[in-house]
């Protein structure tokens, strides 16, 4: 594209970061480049500096420069998962000794990870509410805690921390903060810009956006960060592979549109819960009573797509809701094109039952998609009896 004068926004990069025109045959879309394996124009005469895609590919390299530009970050490495971009991560930054701070609410996945995967090899937790900014500083360890790690929105409770306030805590210990901004996606929130370090995502969710892929990413501005990530990337070797990272690619084209559409339709879900006899307690930091509300509407452009809400007939009624729902498709998961329920005490965060991060049993969790809302709020309504 030619010089423009101002940075092009967010939909303009989307669609055309790391995706200009194929130089050989002008292919709009980036090519699904299959390859393991480069040919070099004699020894070490690299093309474009590609020698084996566990350590470059440009379908991948296509995906990274785009969800960099989205996060306004610098460097954007793609990853096999979620799960996968987070170990990647930890290796790169912490070592045996170390110490993490976590959300008390952490996505259960990510939780497994610090206490059955990290503990054993030595990097030590602990959880704080991420609501809360002094429970967070408390829980810092001077000189031992090397990351702050957050969610915002959380799942599935969606509780909010304050992005800048956290990323000053961490700061003045000399730790790092990390955001994990998978609910929120770069169109609703862009950490980097309110002073995180690095940012996460599980591109299974609306960065994909269409449940026909799993991925992870980060995205950092700092080069020496973007240096040891880069490293432990190629040398762990949890790479997105090419034909993954184009549907993600693909993903983020429409992510703009789709976010939009997702934050209407929960909000249409919201209204109809709110007030509803069979429901305890509904959870969206759009609404005003939510606690996290005014933190949200400084640092999100919208609300997005999860709604959580509690039954008052408890768990079995939470769990018949679950059965009942047809348009809502009962499954694990979030962030795609089709609505879906899920039981998160039995389903996404059975792996925290029985620790301080277990999650009410009455409680429900739907990722809003962009179906007709009235459909929608019909089937939760035929569901809620
Ligand atoms: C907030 C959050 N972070 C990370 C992950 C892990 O990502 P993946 O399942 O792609 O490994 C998930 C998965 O549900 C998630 O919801």
């Amino acid at each position: 594209m030619t010089e423009q004068l101002h940075k092009p926004g967010f939909e303009t990069r989307a669609i055309h970061a790391g995706s200009e025109p194929d130089p050989t045959t002008g292919a709009v879309t980036p090519p699904i480049f299959a390859t393991s394996t480069y040919k070099q124009d004699g020894v070490g005469g690299l093309r474009g500096g590609y020698e084996y895609s566990r350590s470059g590919n440009p379908t991948r390299a296509a995906l990274e420069e785009c969800i960099a530009a989205l996060e306004d970050g610098d460097r954007g490495f793609a990853f096999a998962s979620g799960l996968a971009a987070e170990d990647t991560l930890l290796r790169s930054i912490c070592r045996p000794g170390d110490h993490v701070v976590i959300p008390n609410d952490a996505y259960g996945g990510t939780y497994r990870l610090f206490a059955k995967v990290a503990l054993p090899w030595g990097l030590e937790h602990s959880a704080a509410p991420v609501a809360d900014v002094d429970a967070v500083r408390a829980a810092i360890r001077p000189g031992q805690t090397k990351l702050v790690w957050l969610e915002t929105p959380t799942n599935p409770l969606l509780n909010v921390g304050d992005i800048e306030a956290i990323a000053a805590v961490a700061h003045e210990a000399g730790a790092l903060l990390v955001v994990d901004n998978t609910f929120a996606s770069p169109y609703l929130q862009q950490p980097l810009t309110l002073g995180a370090d690095v940012v996460v995502h599980s591109t299974t969710k609306y960065c994909g956006g269409h449940s026909d892929v799993v991925g992870g990413a980060l995205v950092v501005r700092d080069h020496e960060l973007a240096e040891k990530i880069g490293f432990h990337q190629n040398s762990i070797g949890g790479v997105a592979g090419p034909f993954d990272s184009w549907l993600v690619l693909r993903g983020l084209k429409t992510l703009a549109v789709r976010m939009e559409r997702h934050s209407d339709n929960a909000e249409a879900v919201v209204d109809f819960l709110t007030g509803h006899g069979a429901v305890s307690q509904v959870i969206y930091p759009g609404l005003e009573e939510h606690p996290g509300h005014a933190v949200a509407s400084k640092q999100m452009k919208r609300y997005g797509g999860i709604v959580s809400f509690r039954v008052a007939g408890g768990e079995q009624q939470a769990l018949d809701v679950c059965a009942k729902a047809e348009v809502f498709t009962l499954g694990e998961s979030l962030g795609g094109v089709e609505s879906l329920i899920e039981h998160p005490g039995r389903m996404t965060h059975a792996s925290v039952a029985g620790t301080d991060l277990e999650v009410p049993a009455d409680l429900i969790r739907l990722s809003v998609g962009i179906e007709t809302a009235v459909d929608l709020v019909e089937d939760l309504s035929r569901a809620l009896g």
